[in-house]
């Protein structure tokens, strides 16, 4: 299924929207998501099902703060590094695999697309972990599928805020399309 950017065509998809957290309900429905996207701080992308919301996606500019510096054999000392953020990600509970679509589609999306136009190579999100559902709602094993790793690994839970940040490393897809880029622009074979 395609992933569509949000216009105001789609605005008034959602009515029937279930999601295991009311809270990203309420996001969409009461408007935060397109309040955000006219104040250009975000963009959003869904996943339909006819005249369905099947899911959504918002990303925003990011810095991703480590507390070392990860690319040293690449020469580069810094421990900050430009990153996209995965914000808001949300799936109806009747919409299997969309959760899994969305996130694919954003790391082909960030590494084909932004990554050749400007510098970011991480890919960040603050996985949601909530401590006072039994048990803990915990969103970052979602994430550990697709490699997604801890900024702090060693953090005791429950962790301090209600989420802990992962990043995830675009390099190799980003290179990949740089020379799937770069051989169709010379002409010759890919
Ligand atoms: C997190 C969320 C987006 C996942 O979407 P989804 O459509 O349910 O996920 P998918 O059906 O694509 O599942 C992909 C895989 O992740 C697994 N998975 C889903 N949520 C998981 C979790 N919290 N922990 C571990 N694994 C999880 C699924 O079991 C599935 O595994 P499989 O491929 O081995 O079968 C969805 O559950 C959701 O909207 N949750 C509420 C909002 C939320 O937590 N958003 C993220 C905030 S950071």
């Amino acid at each position: 299924m395609p992933v569509e950017r949000v216009t105001p065509d789609l605005s008034g998809l959602g009515q029937g929207f279930r999601c295991s957290r009311g809270e990203f309900v309420t996001y969409w429905r009461q408007g935060r998501i397109q309040r955000e996207i006219n104040a250009r701080i975000s963009q959003c992308w869904v996943l339909r099902c006819e005249d369905s919301l099947a899911g959504y996606v918002t990303l925003i500019a990011d810095k991703l703060d480590l507390d070392q510096p990860i690319l040293i054999d690449e020469g580069v000392q810094y421990q900050t590094f430009p990153a996209i953020k995965i914000g808001l990600l949300a799936a109806d509970k009747r919409a299997k695999g969309a959760g899994r679509r969305l996130v694919e589609w954003s790391i082909e999306y960030v590494a084909s697309e932004i990554a050749p136009a400007i510098g970011v190579r991480f890919l960040t999100v603050d996985a949601l972990y909530d401590e006072d559902m039994t048990p803990p709602y915990d969103a970052s094993g979602f994430y550990q599928k697709f490699g997604f790793c801890f900024v702090n690994a060693e953090e005791v839970l429950p962790p301090s805020t209600p989420y802990r940040t992962m990043y995830l490393d675009l390099k190799p897809l980003i290179d990949l399309f740089d020379d799937s880029t770069s051989g169709a622009e010379d002409g010759s074979t890919v």
